[in-house]
């Protein structure tokens, strides 16, 4: 595969990974509190590592460009998002009681999977498979010293 479908591929794979992620971590914080709680710290590792570095790469090399595309609506609601899982985050790293642990591990989830859900839908489908390999390209050095 290509150097520039390969970065294409592993974007939507990251979007699916989390998805994935936050369907599962929902379910558990419905079916068991404790058992939601106890993913905590592997949710916030996620959280601060690969998610962070994705939704980093999107503000910095993605967004600009989709900006200049037409989609300011569009990436002012996803920039918000962001900000809500990042603050999510803090939260739930800094809590104490199993509910509250068991909640935001629930809040968090289903906020990883409106947003992803958000860009799906909203944002990738707006420009075409060229168009995504010349945006990729222009910005895989970016995705590089991200990582
Ligand atoms: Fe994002």
């Amino acid at each position: 595969m290509p150097h520039v479908d390969r970065l294409i591929a592993d974007l939507f794979e990251e979007e699916d990974r989390a998805r994935e992620m936050a369907n599962r971590l929902m379910q558990l914080a419905r079916t068991s509190k404790a058992a939601a709680a106890a993913e905590r710290e592997r949710l916030v590792t996620f959280l601060r590592g690969p998610m962070e570095r994705h939704m980093a790469y999107e503000e910095k090399a993605l967004f600009p460009r989709l900006e200049q595309k037409g989609l300011a609506e569009e990436v002012k609601v996803a920039k918000k998002h962001h900000d809500s899982i990042r603050s999510d985050c803090e939260q739930l790293a800094a809590a104490t009681e199993t509910d509250a642990i068991a909640q935001l591990v629930f809040d968090v989830a289903r906020f990883m999977m409106h947003h992803t859900n958000f860009e799906c839908d909203y944002i990738y489908p707006e420009l075409t498979r060229s168009e995504w390999r010349a945006l990729i390209q222009e910005t895989a050095h970016e995705e590089h010293h991200s990582r």
